[in-house]
């Protein structure tokens, strides 16, 4: 089969015409399979490290045969009979999500689940149940709160509150009414605008994590801070959990290492939660599903059972304390690993930081030509904003493909700086 690919390249190159100019890819290379942390190029016969993991995506690695079997038994049973009825994986899957939030430090009035497909229409819920919940209390409690540097998804809701103009520019007008607030501004002007705005305010939206951004942990105390004056404002406070969600952070959830005080009353969740497969969900508390009433939300295929099926069993594993454990020795690993190159280009890598398994390694310069060196050499990075390499490995990478990873990216940074 592999033989056939190297034969056709000729074809999947000009098959490329096809596709809209959305995407801006490496020439040349063809990701044709996928093992744990490696991914494999069988038209060009290369194999390379991966520390994107599908942007944050296989968090139990590439082909994982588990999920892979999880899925067979599940498509060959039921795949998908629509939200008119219950289907048990459906049931059985927005238990656990609410079960292991409670059990692991996440939300703790975590209630309630409603399943859909991506990141994107996780959050579009997320704004529009934020939304259902301020007009409850008052016609003109429509507006949100969102950050610069944010990243919320493509569709129109959660695109009217992603920041970056390169995103939201080329489209026109959005959904009016989302004001961007600076993370790094003092805590009391950020509470001083919500509590100016309070009657119009229905919801704040924020990545306990910026991913997108250039790996922010936002601190403790702002987010406490900004859950106290939403809390007085009645406003509802949305995590977005979508990248740094799941494990990846260390703990299941980001926000599990913030006071209960400061835990929000909608959370949403993607990425890893299928393996590659697509499924989300945004979580809710009581307050939030009290304004919710049958028919203000819907979607064909969320809450499918093959989906499903696959987020009980990623779920499962993500959230075991051994594992968790593993994901944070690996996250050590890395940080030290980058800070130690660090050392040795102090003027080219200015930051390094991160939780877990998802870490930023910041350049003075575009580090656009580090990551093109890197993939020659065998590694595949990505960036994020504010000139930073992002890296979110599989969190099952072994300790030997991380340590091959490292030092790729170390002869990466050699070779552009050095040479
Ligand atoms: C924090 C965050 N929110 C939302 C999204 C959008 O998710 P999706 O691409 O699945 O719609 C992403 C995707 O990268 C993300 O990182």
């Amino acid at each position: 089969m592999f033989r056939n690919l190297l034969k056709n390249s000729k074809r999947f190159a000009s098959n490329k015409s096809y596709q809209v100019t959305t995407y801006a890819r490496p020439d040349d290379l063809y990701i044709t399979r996928g093992l744990n942390a490696k991914l494999y190029d069988d038209v060009n016969n290369r194999e390379f490290v991966d520390f994107t993991a599908g942007i944050a995506v296989t968090a139990l690695g590439h082909s994982n045969p588990e999920v892979a079997q999880v899925l067979f038994k599940q498509a060959s049973t039921l795949m998908h009979s629509s939200n008119l009825y219950y289907n048990t994986e459906c049931l059985k899957l927005s238990e656990k999500i609410i079960e292991k939030t409670r059990q692991l430090g996440g939300q703790y009035d975590a209630s309630k689940v409603f399943l859909c497909n991506s990141g994107s229409e996780a959050n579009e819920a997320a704004l529009k149940f934020a939304r259902k919940h301020g007009i409850s209390q008052n016609k003109t409690k429509q507006e949100i709160v969102a950050f610069e540097n944010s990243f919320h998804g493509r569709t129109m809701g959660a695109l009217s509150a992603t920041a970056n103009p390169k995103y939201r520019t080329p489209f026109g007008d959005l959904v009016p009414g989302v004001h961007f607030l600076n993370l790094n501004d003092q805590l009391t002007r950020l509470q001083n605008f919500v509590s100016a705005k309070g009657d119009q305010l229905a919801g704040l939206i924020v990545e306990p994590i910026q991913g997108e951004g250039g790996v922010f942990p936002v601190p403790l105390e702002t987010l406490t801070g900004l859950k106290k004056i939403c809390e007085a404002h009645n406003i509802i406070v949305i995590y977005d959990e979508i990248q740094c969600g799941l494990s990846r952070s260390g703990k299941l959830w980001a926000h599990a290492y913030l006071p209960k005080e400061a835990h929000p009353d909608i959370f949403t969740t993607a990425k890893a939660l299928g393996n590659g497969f697509p499924i989300a969900a945004t979580v809710v508390n009581e307050k939030v599903n009290d304004a919710l009433v049958v028919g203000d939300h819907g979607t064909t295929y969320g809450g499918n059972p093959l989906a499903c099926a696959v987020g009980n069993y990623v779920l499962e594993v993500l959230s075991d304390p051994k594992f968790l454990e593993q994901v944070n020795k690996k996250g050590e690993t890395l940080q030290n690993g980058l800070r130690q190159l660090q050392k040795s280009f102090s003027d080219q890598i200015v930051d390094v930081r991160g939780k877990g398994l998802i870490v930023g390694c910041q350049f003075k310069e575009n580090p656009g030509p580090v990551v093109s060196k890197a993939r020659e050499l065998g590694l595949l990075i990505i960036t994020a904003g504010n000139n930073t390499v992002r890296f979110v490995p599989p969190l099952t990478i072994e300790d030997e493909t991380l340590h091959q990873g490292l030092s790729i990216f170390a002869e990466a940074v050699k070779s552009v700086y050095r040479s």
